[in-house]
């Protein structure tokens, strides 16, 4: 048995953030509009300005504009409804990031909805959820649609194939089965109750495993040749003493037997940045009325 294919997230990610910049040029040149990016952190976990610091990055590098709200970790929920109202009115500002997860004193869910979901570039207000599964023209949650777009460059088409999505959390798990669904997939979405995982995964042409859990998913659950799509990012201390990040499938075994795999690092999530600067974009086109030429997205 061959190895499997080694799916390559840093360059899908660095071939949609070229198209991105090409857009946000064509924006700029033509209709006199930069799409704007506002990100929003409240406290100081560390990863988490990892995260919030590179999404600017990116987007400046696009050529967006980019706003960066760090708050402290005591900030009220009033505060915080406060900024996101300034921000749902400011014209300059067409994406709005809000990091989750937020202090246990916020209410997550409180705050979601106060996006304007036009603006909601994370796709998680109840409208853009709404929209997904009924089939409207929605803002999409950036992991899953990421892993679509890295899908659909791996296969001619997903028509009629069985999926297995495991995990439920609305950022990914429940997301991308509508997203795969959508695609004619037949989706199962298995979780941590499911009755005989092993074999439920053993079912999937495509696994997508977003359980939150270190090399969870074994190679003898894997069907041969199918496409193993890795969303987890856990550190773990290996044997030597030393901190590495892992995905929620054993790679060395998902290898053997699997058609292709997504490394972790380097896999999903370089495109979760990538899609979101994608969303920025249509939220510009969309909040401006403006159609591009070329553009299937908008
Ligand atoms: N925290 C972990 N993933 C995400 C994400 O995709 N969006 C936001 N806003 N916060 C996150």
């Amino acid at each position: 048995m061959t190895e499997a294919r080694i799916i390559d997230g840093n360059a899908n990610a660095a071939e949609l953030r070229d198209t991105v910049a090409g857009l946000v040029r064509e924006l700029r040149d033509f209709h006199h509009m930069v799409p704007g990016l506002a990100v929003v952190l409240v406290g100081d976990d560390p990863a988490s300005q990892v995260y919030v610091r590179s999404k600017n990055k990116r987007a400046t590098e696009v050529g967006m504009r980019s706003f960066e709200h760090f708050l402290p970790a005591d900030t009220t929920e009033h505060q915080l409804l406060t900024l996101i109202e300034g921000l749902n009115d400011d014209p300059a500002v067409h994406g709005i990031l809000i990091q989750l997860p937020l202090p246990r004193h916020i209410d997550q869910q409180k705050v979601i909805e106060a996006v304007d979901p036009e603006k909601d570039v994370d796709g998680f207000h109840p409208m853009n959820v709404g929209r997904l599964a009924t089939g409207g023209r929605a803002l999409v949650p950036c992991t899953p649609e990421g892993c679509l777009m890295m899908l659909k460059d791996q296969l001619v088409t997903l028509d009629g194939l069985d999926a297995v999505v495991v995990g439920r959390s609305n950022i990914v798990g429940k997301p991308m089965a509508q997203l795969l669904l959508r695609e004619n997939c037949t989706v199962t979405i298995a979780h941590s109750r499911t009755t005989d995982l092993a074999g439920v995964c053993r079912r999937a042409d495509i696994l997508v495993a977003a359980v939150g859990r270190p090399e969870f998913i074994r190679g003898e659950w894997i069907k041969p040749g199918a496409i193993v799509m890795d969303v987890g990012i856990n550190r773990v201390t290996g044997p030597d003493g030393k901190k590495r990040l892992v995905g929620d499938v054993n790679f060395a075994e998902a290898m053997e037997i699997a058609g292709a795999v997504t490394p972790v690092p380097g896999g999903v999530g370089p495109m979760t940045i990538a899609v979101l600067l994608r969303n920025t974009m249509v939220a510009c086109c969309r909040q401006s009325r403006v159609k591009l030429a070329r553009c299937e997205w908008i």
